[in-house]
């Protein structure tokens, strides 16, 4: 599957991994300003090491949910267009910023992915939206956001078993959440993200 424009393979320390063109974040190896993008601590690092079609080209708006202290969508904002960062807890939001300082297409938001209504005045319609928060209610949160969907954007979701219920088999609540998500999306294509994050589901879905 064909990466994004400004996403690249690339070598370090002897081995190909992913890199984008930007400010290093989280103490990754940056050889000629590219940054490995370490696919282990980034569930849509390893949805583009997986081969998923994500359908992502480079350039594209994006809301992000569950931005963290920035790790992944660090490496978004290298590649995308203006990329909306949702986080509601205020320690890594922190981190976040600094990795928002030298991205001004990097807008970091604290806010509760619950509730899109405290975001809707600052977001515009989006191409792509990524999500990675997990919480319990997962497909909840996609189908509250589905709105800053443009109707051609594509919804790059990562599905913590865990988070929905610790004691029940992974696959089982996969298959609820992806039938929750049935509401306002089709999904397009499913993989586990093992052995890169253990009991994530990879979901590539389109507004409906
Ligand atoms: C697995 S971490 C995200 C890691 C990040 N996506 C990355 O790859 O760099 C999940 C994050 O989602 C956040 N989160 C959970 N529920 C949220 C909500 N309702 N609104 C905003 N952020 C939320 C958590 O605080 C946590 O930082």
């Amino acid at each position: 599957m064909s990466l994004p424009e400004g996403v690249e393979r690339r070598p370090f320390d002897g081995s190909e991994s992913l890199a984008t063109d930007g400010e290093a974040v989280y103490g990754e190896p940056t050889v000629d300003d590219w940054r490995r993008w370490d696919h282990r601590r980034s569930k849509l690092g390893a949805m583009l090491e997986t081969g998923m079609d994500t359908g992502l080209e480079g350039g594209e708006t994006v809301l992000y949910l569950g931005a963290a202290a920035g790790t992944t969508v660090s490496h978004v904002a290298d590649f995308a267009g203006p990329t909306y960062a949702v986080e509601f807890a205020a320690r890594p939001a922190r981190d976040l910023l600094d990795a928002a300082e030298p991205r001004e297409n990097l807008f970091p938001l604290l806010k509760d992915a619950r509730k899109p209504e405290t975001y809707a005045h600052v977001v515009e319609p989006v191409d792509v939206l990524v999500q990675d928060v997990a919480t319990r209610g997962q497909a909840k949160v996609a189908l509250a956001n589905r709105q800053f969907l443009r109707d051609d954007g594509r919804l790059l979701l990562a599905v913590k078993a865990r988070s929905e219920d610790v004691a029940r088999d992974p696959d089982e609540v996969f298959d609820e959440v992806l039938e929750a998500l049935e509401e306002g999306y089709e999904v397009l294509e499913t993989r586990s993200l093992e052995p890169f994050h253990d009991d994530h589901l990879g979901v590539v879905a389109r507004p409906e």
